[in-house]
């Protein structure tokens, strides 16, 4: 197995764009080229977080108020990266994050309104400062996005979605500009990805930014 410095990849994405299926897509082509791999979910990734994830996507919680979403975001975040991701990077495995820090500012920022400055502290703090190599954002319309979402088959939530996918269009389209705003400022970290190409072609201009940011890494 090949080692390397620490790398965190993440993939970002409103509802329905196809960023888990890239994201898997990708450790195994890392895999076949040698690397020890690791792909988590946010929220969720271990059994503590995936108890927490069901809290927040479970539509029951309908009374669940937007700064305690925020808070069991980031408690999620805090566990996993403590338990999981920081353990995985230090043995020297690349992590694959479908979701991280990105998307509390887009929607518990952009999308539930609460203050984006203070969102960035607690994400800081929740990840131990940890920022990835490269994010992949896949765009999509939000209106196409969860379309597509719905009509997956695995519908752990049925068909209205979970309490997330279920929020007014309003909320996606705030979403989908919140994560617009952080392409703009992270235009070096951050690789925008129109999410209305084929899944091939998408995956190829993956590889290839993953290819460059892994060999400047490596210097
Ligand atoms: P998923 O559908 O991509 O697995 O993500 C679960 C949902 O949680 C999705 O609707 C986005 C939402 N989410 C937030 O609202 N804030 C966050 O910080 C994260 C990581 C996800």
């Amino acid at each position: 197995m090949k080692t390397r410095k620490q790398i965190l990849i993440t993939f970002e994405g409103g509802e329905g764009s196809g960023k888990t299926t890239q994201s898997k897509l990708l450790a195994i082509y890392l895999k076949q080229k040698g690397f020890d791999v690791l792909v988590l979910r946010e929220p969720g990734g271990c059994p503590i977080t995936e108890k927490i994830r069901n809290i927040l996507l479970s539509p029951d919680n309908f009374k669940l108020t937007s700064l305690s979403e925020l808070f069991l975001y980031e408690a999620s975040r805090a566990q996993l990266t403590a338990e999981i991701i920081l353990p995985a990077l230090e043995a020297g495995k690349i992590v694959i994050c479908d979701r991280f820090t990105d998307a509390t500012i887009a929607y518990q920022g952009w999308g539930r309104k609460l203050p984006t400055a203070q969102i960035e502290m607690l994400n800081d703090l929740a990840c131990y400062n940890l920022k990835p190599a490269i994010t992949f954002y896949l765009d999509i319309d939000p209106q196409e996005g969860l379309k597509r979402a719905k009509g997956l088959a695995d519908k752990p939530y049925g068909l209205a979605g979970d309490r997330i996918e279920a929020q007014n269009l309003t909320f996606h389209k705030n979403v989908r500009n919140g994560y617009l705003d952080l392409c703009k400022q992270y235009r070096q970290r951050i690789k925008q990805i129109a999410a209305d190409k084929n899944i091939d072609e998408i995956q190829k201009i993956i590889q290839a930014y993953t290819d460059e940011t892994l060999a400047q890494i490596e210097g």
